[in-house]
């Protein structure tokens, strides 16, 4: 995506490739700030700390994360040994995301194969870098994908402008390019469809308000940030015509791991019969799982998070703490919401129903049974 006219993506290799680059979206929107990831350690610490976040994009941090380690590799130990090691602590820095332990794995099955030292640098990082473009072209078809569902409701609502409700950050930054959630948005204001995108805030980070509320402003999208328990009472007013967002774990069988706050919102759509889609490219899937609730591991940060609040003060960025010092808070980052609840999802093969034979259809090699 294009900031200040300059094509940009979150993550990308230096040109002498040693080092990661990755927009530090902790900062964002107030200050724009490129990191350098070095070693298996920094990208480690910026997954945790989420200067790099959002589902595809750990998934391709991770895997430049197998690269970085493979060129820091000092031979002192056998190399599968190191790499399995390296692997195994790339892959639990966040638990939630499955693309995270998708994108370690994909570029360390490749490099046990591999034996030269300089092979496997190539390898790696030749992989890693597969691996982003593929997930851009994989959001690039999600936008096409969902296109029509935006362009239907325009046409019935007689052209009047289609407002649409996300959650969370499942934007270009989320995702290398286009995002999920925002893909067919962006792909219907190109297609100069009227459309207007309610942002909620998402509490605690503020991924909604900070990221993207600035994404879309960059691109010239109207939105308006609300605050998270705005959506029931928008959808009860005849104000939200859908309801489109991401997700970072969904089993086979279509139950959906998002942000926090999701399940509620999906809770409300149905109440008020309002499509509920989640954008996915097929790194989400976790084709192993069955029962999302159960099965799916949630993240807890720190509370701190939830106690504190960051934002701009007189040109500087501090935080600022909201609720008694001696009150415990508690930071479930995600929630599942049941299959039973989402509308279809729009992946970049084409949309499909929330069913295990659904998904299946759309990717029967995946499937394991
Ligand atoms: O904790 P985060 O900011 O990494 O959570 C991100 C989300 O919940 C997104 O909605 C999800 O990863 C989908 S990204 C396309």
């Amino acid at each position: 995506m294009k900031i200040e006219n300059k094509s940009m993506r979150p993550i990308w290799l230096d040109k002498d490739s040693r080092i990661v680059k990755v927009i530090d979206q902790r900062l964002l929107p107030h200050e724009f700030v490129i990191s350098d990831l070095r070693s298996v350690d920094d990208v480690i610490n910026a997954i945790k700390e989420m200067f790099v976040r959002g589902a595809p994009l750990v998934g391709v941090a991770g895997a430049y994360g197998v690269y970085l380690a493979v060129i820091n590799f000092d031979e002192k130990t056998g190399f599968d040994d190191f790499l399995i090691n390296e692997c195994n602590r790339l892959k639990a820095a966040r638990p939630t995301a499955v693309n995270l332990s998708w994108g370690v794995d994909r570029v360390m099955y490749e490099l046990l194969k591999i034996t030269s030292q300089p092979a496997r640098i190539d390898r790696a990082r030749d992989e890693a870098a597969n691996i982003a473009d593929e997930e851009a072209e994989n959001c690039r078809r999600i936008g096409e994908n969902g296109l029509p569902l935006i362009d239907e409701i325009w046409i019935k609502k007689g052209g009047e402008t289609v407002n649409i409700l996300t959650h969370c950050n499942a934007g270009w930054l989320a995702c290398v390019e286009y995002g999920t959630a925002t893909a067919p948005i962006y792909a219907a204001y190109e297609n100069d469809i009227d459309i207007h995108v309610w942002v909620d805030e998402t509490r605690p980070l503020n991924q909604g308000a900070r990221l993207t509320a600035w994404e879309l402003g960059k691109h010239g999208v109207k939105h308006t940030v609300i605050t998270d328990n705005a959506g029931g009472h928008l959808m009860q007013h005849g104000m939200v015509d859908m309801v489109i967002v991401g997700t970072d774990r969904t089993t086979c069988t279509g139950d959906v791991a998002n942000k926090i706050g999701t399940y509620l919102k999906a809770l409300a759509a149905r109440d008020n019969n309002i499509p509920f889609y989640v954008a996915l490219p097929s790194s989400t899937f976790d084709w192993e799982l069955d029962d999302g609730i159960r099965g799916i591991p949630i993240e807890e940060r720190d509370p701190d998070e939830v106690r504190y609040v960051q934002g701009l003060d007189h040109g500087s960025i501090r935080s600022v703490l909201i609720p008694p010092a001696s009150s415990p808070a508690a930071n479930f980052a995600f929630d599942v919401t049941p299959a039973r609840l989402v509308t279809g999802f729009i992946t970049e093969r084409g949309i499909c129903r929330a069913t295990k034979q659904d998904i299946k259809r759309l990717f029967p090699e995946k499937m394991i049974q």
